[in-house]
């Protein structure tokens, strides 16, 4: 079996409602445009978000995973855009309180699957609980979505402070959503960066921001991606721009964390150099 190397970027935000779904499937879409094999998780276990954001219906999800009923593998589905789909729950579990313990079991269950990959993107639900706690730390690169009104930066500052203090995550990224222009994201972007510098004692990094396009809620209304229905839209370019950034990210250090996605893959594919 070939044993990739899977870049894993997480998708939080602290408070609800900024756009971490609608960033994690344009990200996902954008991505398998430019001919990257992508898997999409849907971490937000209480709504099937994504799915319906993709105009998919799956047959099981994440909630047949966990009953033991199902393998992670049985439960992915295909997307019309080419996606692989990992659906979350159907809001008929408690799966919004699941403990450290179970997602632990879902990160780990990615080192069976044999599908290669160049991107997992995980969408988180809201929050800082511990189930988004643990995916966020088994993944390599943590994008926060922030909106710019006080609690959407509050909660946005909270996540951070947790991710950078309590558990010694790096590599987190701000990306401000629903913008008036790149300049006005940029400025958010170092209003946040700088408290973080002066209190937490660590910058969190840029790649782009996302404008505020009227077209994402139409898209959403026809259960497609807006890089789908409106490639040439402000925010599909947004898109486009973050998925070519993501593409030059620097390798982690595979061996940098304790649990991670796709583990096996990491350890096969530590760098010479280390
Ligand atoms: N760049 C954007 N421009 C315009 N509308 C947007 C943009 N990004 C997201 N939205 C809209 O904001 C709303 C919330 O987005 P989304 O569901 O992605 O948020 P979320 O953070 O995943 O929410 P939850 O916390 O409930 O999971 C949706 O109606 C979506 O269409
Ligand atoms: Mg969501």
């Amino acid at each position: 079996m070939a044993q990739l190397k899977t870049e894993v970027i997480g998708i939080a935000s602290g408070k609800g409602g900024v756009g971490k779904t609608t960033t994690a499937i344009n990200l996902a879409v954008a991505l398998q445009m430019m001919d990257k094999r992508v898997l999409l998780f849907d971490a937000d276990l209480g709504l099937a978000n994504a799915q319906i954001a993709l105009g998919v219906r799956s047959e099981y999800n994440l909630g047949h995973f966990l009953a033991g009923e199902k393998s992670l593998a049985e439960i992915m589905v295909k997307t019309r855009q080419g996606l692989t789909l990992i659906p979350g729950g159907s809001g008929v579990q408690e799966l919004a309180g699941l403990s450290h313990l179970q997602s632990a079991s879902i990160v780990q269950a990615f080192s069976t699957l044999t599908e290669e990959i160049d991107f997992l993107i995980v969408d988180l639900a809201a929050g800082i609980s511990p189930s988004v706690m643990t995916f966020l730390g088994a993944c390599q690169r943590r994008f926060i979505v922030v909106k710019d009104d006080p609690s959407s930066i509050a909660d946005a500052y909270g996540t951070i402070k947790v991710m950078s203090q309590e558990m010694k995550l790096d590599e987190i990224y701000l990306i401000p959503n629903m913008v008036e222009s790149q300049s006005a994201g940029w400025k958010l972007y170092n209003r946040i960066n700088d408290v973080c510098v002066r209190f937490l004692g660590q910058p969190v990094q840029y790649l782009t921001s996302i404008e505020s396009d009227e077209l994402v809620l139409s898209a959403l209304k026809k259960y497609q991606s807006v890089l789908e229905m409106a490639p040439g839209t402000g925010a599909s370019r947004d898109y486009r721009r973050l998925a070519d950034f993501c593409q030059q990210l620097r390798p982690i250090d595979p061996l940098s964390g304790g649990l991670q996605f796709f583990m096996e893959r990491l350890i096969h594919n530590k760098p010479e150099a280390l």
